[in-house]
Formats: structure tokens, sequence, C-alpha cells
């Protein structure tokens, strides 16, 4: 099992949630972040930190965003760690809750 990050997160990427990490399987694109499925310890800390409520379990993403998996295994191979909290990005507050932004992520 391990929790997922998801289309909220797109053009946000508030890193409130690498923070809390116990294991620092976070990993950082341009514009998202994801989590290393083989990394994650599914100890949940980070699900409630995420203000754009991005973060949910492999087995709770919600219905229609199910590519997000295949998506942070895939990316947790390619992207450099994160372990710190940085600001998010500067348009974060205008993305947060706009739906289907997975043509916006930048690789
Ligand atoms: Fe890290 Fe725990 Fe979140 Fe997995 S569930 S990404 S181990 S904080
Ligand atoms: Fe993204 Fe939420 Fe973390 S917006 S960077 S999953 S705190």
């Amino acid at each position: 099992m391990t929790f997922v990050v998801t289309d909220n997160c797109v053009k946000c990427k508030y890193t409130d949630c690498v923070e809390v990490c116990p294991v620092d399987c976070f990993y950082e694109g341009p514009n998202f972040l994801v989590i290393h499925p083989d990394e994650c310890i599914d100890c949940a800390l980070c699900e409630p930190e995420c203000p754009a409520e991005a973060i949910f379990s492999e087995d709770e993403v919600p219905t229609g965003q199910e590519q997000y998996i295949e998506i942070n295994a895939e990316l947790a191979e390619e992207w450099p760690n994160i372990t710190e909290q940085k600001d998010p990005l500067p348009d974060a507050a205008e993305w947060d809750g706009v739906p289907d932004k997975i043509d916006h992520i930048e690789r």
C-alpha cells in the first residue's frame, strides 16, 4: 500500500507534505510532487497536511483519478527527492480546486 499525490497538487505544490514524511519519499517536478510507492510506509502523516487535499491512500484515490497511481510510480523514478518545505507556486491559490489539471503536469 502507498499514498498517492493526485490532481489538485498540480500547479499548487504547497510542499507541506514533505516536512512530515518520516522516510523522505517525495519527489519533485516543476509543478507537481509524487510519492515513491516502494518507499512509502503508509503512515498517513502527509494526508492531513496537504492544504489542497491532494493526497490519498492508494485504495481511496477519487474516481477518475486512478491514473495518478501510475503517474506517481513513474515520475518518482525520474524526479529528484525533496525533503524540505518551500514556497508554493506563485499561482497556487488560483489553481487550488481547479479540476482536471493532469495535462498541466510539466515533466
Ligand atoms: Fe511519507 Fe507516510 Fe505520506 Fe507515505 S504516507 S508519503 S511515508 S508521510
Ligand atoms: Fe502537493 Fe499538497 Fe504536497 S499540494 S506538494 S501534495 S502539500
